[in-house]
């Protein structure tokens, strides 16, 4: 067998009593994933020779949400702590005497690759290598405590620390790399003699020394990608580090972000050159903003793609829709799946539109429902153009031809027609379909009542 094998189990199996909520601590979401998605994506990328999970409150529930075959789920069937779900998952695993156990926390989600391939090359021969970091509130962490030589002696857990203990400001990241043959020598050691009744894994650190064995540490360079999140502040403070580091990538790349810290990429977002992203803009899923595209303030993108030149303006929501070059959408505009807005097309404010095609310079500029309908280029959907496409059970098409001219107020009752270059005149309701180059008017003709007097006012009743 390699040598170098390694296995990794991430602990997942605690409520989270401190986030003060029913749904399990690793299911609550950091730029729109679950806290263990984060956690299992880069415990893949170092393709260990195992994966496991350790599971417990509400199992079946981040089973089902995580959804991920590659990984070997493990029940702890009460959470008596990090060492007793440790000794859960070796129980379950086929593991070599000389391989090496990396534990991750489920609840540490923004740790990357490089930190932990530096850990597992730190040093191949130590029983125990330690991902440490060293913050200005290390409250709520075990804190690292070292020799006279500086050599790691142990870990004393936040509640069972004294003044002095509690005072250090190196903590442990609860994630470690230990030989398969020590840990499974420690773990029926531990004993829940603590403030916690628990059995920490932390503990095994000093058994290690007591046994004359190396524990390497080393200490991470950035705090925020080993923070543990036992709380929705914590949670807050590391949604807020993972989007401006988005943002410092983006602006590194040319991307003109206006405020790192209000924005948020929840998913994908692909970027060409000179994009500009105002303040308190939404990306989930995967959006793609092509060059020069002005995204203003206030806009939601889900899995979108903006042509070079496109500009959306402020407060519009957007949500499968694909956008050409030169698109103009908003303010207020709602674009929902199965639009597409050829070059140079315009959508205004108070728009909705939903499984729809504008052509080339189309344009419905005000107050107007697009939905299921093909409406050709260069032509004009006026102010409150509306078209009705449910009939109470079924949606029905709109098919309006290029060059169309469409006064303000009209419905079209679909399913209908408008051929090439038909006008139709405002207050319109259209139920046929009209013929190219023709005006249609379908409203009743004005009349006018001479001498018509107002109605005036009654005097009250007397009681
Ligand atoms: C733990 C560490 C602490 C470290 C901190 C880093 C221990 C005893 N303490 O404290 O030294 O500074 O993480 O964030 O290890 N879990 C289980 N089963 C259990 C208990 C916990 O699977 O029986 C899981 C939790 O779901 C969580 C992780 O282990 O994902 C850590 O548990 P948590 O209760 O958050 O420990 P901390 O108090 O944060
Ligand atoms: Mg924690």
């Amino acid at each position: 067998m390699n040598p170098s094998a390694f296995h990794i189990v991430i602990l997942a199996a605690g409520k989270g009593t401190r986030m003060r909520s029913d749904k399990p601590k690793v299911l609550h979401t950091l730029a729109g994933q679950p806290l263990l998605a984060h956690v299992l994506a880069t415990a893949k990328a170092l393709k260990p020779a195992s994966l496991n999970v350790v599971v417990g409150f509400k199992a079946e529930q981040v089973k089902a949400q995580v959804n991920d075959a590659s990984v070997n789920w493990i029940i702890q069937p009460e959470q008596n702590g990090t060492g007793d779900a440790v000794a859960c998952a070796l129980a379950q695993m086929d593991v070599a005497a000389h391989d090496r156990i990396l534990v991750l926390l489920g609840d540490v989600p923004l740790i990357d690759t490089e930190t932990l391939s530096g850990l597992l090359e730190l040093n191949p021969q130590a029983a125990v290598s330690l991902l440490t970091s060293v913050v200005e509130q290390p409250e709520g962490y075990g804190r690292i405590v070292r020799d006279v030589d500086g050599q790691v002696q142990a870990i004393v857990e936040q509640k069972d620390a004294d003044a002095q203990t509690r005072a250090i400001k190196e903590v442990n990241t609860g994630i470690m790399l230990l030989k398969a043959e020590a840990l499974l020598r420690w773990l029926p050691q531990l004993t829940p003699k603590n403030a916690q009744g628990e059995l920490y894994l932390t503990d095994v650190i000093a058994m290690a020394r007591a046994d004359g064995l190396t524990v390497a540490a080393h200490i991470a360079d950035a705090h925020w990608r080993t923070q543990g999140i036992n709380d929705l502040v914590a949670l807050s403070e590391c949604e807020r580090h993972y989007q401006i580091a988005q943002a410092r990538a983006l602006q590194r790349a040319g991307v003109q972000v206006i405020d790192p810290n209000r924005f948020s990429v929840r998913g994908q977002l692909q970027v060409q050159t000179d994009v500009m992203i105002d303040v308190g803009c939404v990306f989930e899923g995967t959006v793609v903003l092509e060059s020069g595209v002005q995204i203003e303030p206030y806009c939601v993108l889900r899995d979108c793609v903006v042509g070079a030149g496109g500009r959306v303006c402020a407060y519009s929501h957007l949500e499968g829709a694909t956008l050409g070059a030169g698109v103009q959408v908003g303010p207020y505009a709602r674009l929902r799946p199965g639009t597409v807005l050829e070059a140079q097309a315009k959508v205004g404010n108070f728009v909705e539109i939903k499984n729809a095609r504008l052509g080339e310079r189309a344009k419905a500029n005000h107050l107007s429902y697009v939905g299921d309908a093909t409406i050709g280029a260069d032509s004009n959907l006026g102010a409150g153009t509306i078209t009705c496409n449910y009939d109470g059970a079924n949606k029905h098409h709109t098919q309006v031809g290029a060059g169309v001219f469409v006064g303000s107020a009209v419905q079209l009752v679909a399913p209908v027609q408008v051929g090439e270059n038909a006008t139709i005149g405002a207050g319109s309701t259209i139920t046929r379909n009209v013929s190219a180059d023709t005006l249609a008017v379908a409203r009743t003709r004005q009349k006018e009542i001479s001498g018509w007097q107002r109605p005036v006012k009654t005097s009250k009743a007397k009681v």
